[in-house]
């Protein structure tokens, strides 16, 4: 008899209400697979692109999607069972992981459920010192941080560019992070600080006091003053938004500095870049195990922390999404699933 498991299943593409909390059967583990009891899911921006079919997309790029399917990537919980040929991890371990991701960008990786299977390679142990829904918040938005800013970690091709993404060292280096009080931003804000940067944080006004706590030395509320008039030169612009006029930033770098983009559709000033000889780079995070071990590490003695925007049951992941849509997210949404 199929095992059953609750499960927030998507029956159709659409808005926050097509997330449907139901019985869908539970995964069972492939070899090299562990079975992971989920106590907590965060939210991704991905999640809210597949939910809708990616729409922003041209329509022969967007998902032909077998229905119905599980959204989410970031778990954290505890291990329930082993497929064959798992050698790292036992029955009872508490791990965190962002699964499958990009392999299952466009079907869902499983993660808003009680029960999720996930590559053991894609695994680390849990940092003890935090709770599953902080170290559910914890993947995505921190392995693009370290991609971005510290060790990219694989060698597969860059869907954005020709080259390989190089983090650059930012000992005593001046770094400018846009979009600095959401997931991705509040952790490059970090992990920055801690590489030795001098960091500025550009986010609304009611990021500054948290990002200045997390150690931004400077704060730029860009629904008050843009970038533009601040007039400094910056080694690294670490741009976690994307958007309509990305190329603005490339008048605040220094020649010989560098613009990441984490967002990097529609950007359009590689010319300018070239004239002002600064490198522009992006690239498209990937689960790794090996990383979120190493993260765990400043996570568990607190060098860096997960924010918690808002906090829902995984029978409440409609109302969660709609909380996304809404934007202004300071840290990540966190779903609860025991
Ligand atoms: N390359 C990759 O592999 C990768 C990986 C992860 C995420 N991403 C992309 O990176 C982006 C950010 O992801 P996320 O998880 O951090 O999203 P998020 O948690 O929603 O954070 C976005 C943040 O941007 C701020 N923001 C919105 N408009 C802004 C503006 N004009 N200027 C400055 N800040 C602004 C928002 O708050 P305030 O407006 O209140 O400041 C919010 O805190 C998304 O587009 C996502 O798809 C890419």
């Amino acid at each position: 008899m199929t095992e059953m498991m609750k499960a927030v299943r998507l029956h159709e593409f659409g808005g926050p209400d097509v997330l449907v909390y139901e019985d869908a059967p539970r995964p069972a583990p492939a070899s090299g697979e562990v079975l992971v009891r989920v106590h907590a899911a965060s939210l991704n921006p991905p999640d809210l692109y597949l939910r809708d079919g990616y729409r922003a997309l041209p329509p022969e790029w967007r998902p032909n999607a077998t229905f119905p399917l599980i959204l989410g990537t970031d778990v954290s919980g505890i291990v329930a069972a082993k497929g064959g040929q798992v050698t790292q991890f036992n029955v009872g371990d508490e791990v965190y992981a962002m699964v499958r991701f990009p392999e299952d960008l466009m079907k869902g990786s499983g993660a808003y459920a009680e029960y999720v299977s996930v590559p053991q390679s894609e695994l680390a142990k849990k940092p003890l010192g935090i709770d599953h829904l902080q170290a559910s918040g914890a993947p995505m938005s921190a392995l693009t941080a370290w991609q971005f800013l510290v060790e990219l970690g694989h060698d597969a091709p860059n869907p954005f560019q020709p080259f390989p993404h190089a983090p650059i060292p930012l000992e005593g280096k001046r770094v400018l992070i846009n979009g600095a009080g959401g997931g991705v931003g509040h952790l490059a804000v970090q992990v920055a600080k801690w590489k030795g940067a001098i960091v500025t944080a550009v986010a609304s006004g009611k990021h500054e006091t948290l990002l200045r706590e997390l150690g931004a030395s400077q704060f730029i509320d860009y629904r008050k003053t843009s970038v533009e008039a601040v007039g400094q030169d910056f080694d690294l612009v670490m741009d976690a938004v994307g958007g309509p006029n990305i190329e603005r930033f490339l008048s605040v770098i220094r020649p010989g500095g560098a613009l990441f983009l984490v967002n990097p559709l529609g950007f359009s000033g590689q010319e300018e870049a070239a004239r002002r000889g600064i490198t522009v780079s992006s690239t498209q995070v990937r689960s790794n195990g090996a990383q979120l071990a190493e993260i765990g590490g400043l996570l568990n003695d607190g060098t860096i922390r997960v924010v918690i925007d808002s906090e829902f049951s995984l029978a409440e992941t409609s109302a969660a999404h709609g909380r996304a849509s809404q934007g202004s997210i300071q840290g990540k949404i966190v779903l609860r699933a025991v």
